[in-house]
């Protein structure tokens, strides 16, 4: 009962300082660095470019664990669905019987589905700690994917994620890259329609309330050596 107050409370008091918003406080885009990750593990990265309402990060090499895709027309319907298995998976169920950390970010690959009407398929997936990537357990209806060096074009909002919000996210980072050098870089990488269209990446828990960082993800090939 005291804890539900407690939510109640700090929900109220987001609410009331609504416009203390990481976006308001960089006039939209980006870039702080995720205060969640001050307080548990997140991949680390190189930020390559700091541009105006995007950044370009470089991460050497992630390892994350993931569901199977999530048919649905509902983002956050669909991180709902996925984030109880994933907090299982963490939690020791899995084939090792293996507790982990909780880390940040829980990343949404967006793909285009062959469902009915707006369906997009989801595949949602947690970071796996580097103490335990060389022996990540697998777990029934999860994979891992280890992840290359990849870079990123990231737009940051705050927030809880809402779905109407996702598109406008993702057109205004297109529109803040358009005419620098990582434009074609990252139209080419997202040519293939059947390819991941971008990625929202979430830093909060569902009972976090305030300084909620939330970004969208471009991946993108890029050659090493080539001048930035
Ligand atoms: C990524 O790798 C490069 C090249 O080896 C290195 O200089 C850089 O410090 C690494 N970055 C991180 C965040 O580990």
């Amino acid at each position: 009962m005291a804890i539900f107050d407690l939510l109640k409370l700090s929900f109220l008091v987001s609410l009331l300082s609504e416009s203390n918003s990481v976006s308001s406080i960089n006039g939209g885009g980006v870039a702080v660095f995720p205060p969640t990750c001050e307080r548990i593990e997140c991949p680390s990265y190189d930020v390559i470019h700091g541009g105006d309402g995007f950044e370009i990060r470089r991460y050497n090499s992630t390892m994350w664990v993931s569901t199977q895709p999530i048919d649905d027309i509902s983002l956050v319907d669909a991180g709902r669905i996925a984030f109880f298995q994933l907090y299982d998976y963490i939690q020791g169920k899995n084939d090792n019987h293996q507790k982990m950390e909780m880390t940040a970010p829980v990343i949404t690959e967006v793909k285009p589905s062959d469902g009915p009407f707006c369906a997009s398929s989801f595949v949602v997936s947690f970071y796996i700690p580097k103490a335990n990537q060389a022996t990540a357990p697998s777990a029934e209806g999860l994979h891992l994917q280890k992840w290359g060096v990849t870079y990123v074009a990231v737009r940051q909002f705050s927030g809880f994620v809402m779905d109407d919000d996702v598109g406008k996210e993702v057109s205004a980072l297109y529109e803040s890259i358009a005419g620098t050098v990582w434009s074609d870089a990252i139209d080419k990488s997202h040519a293939d329609e059947a390819a991941t269209q971008y990625i929202v990446a979430q830093y909060n828990s569902p009972f976090e309330f305030k300084n909620r960082v939330n970004e969208i993800w471009l991946t993108f090939n890029w050659e090493d050596g080539l001048a930035i």
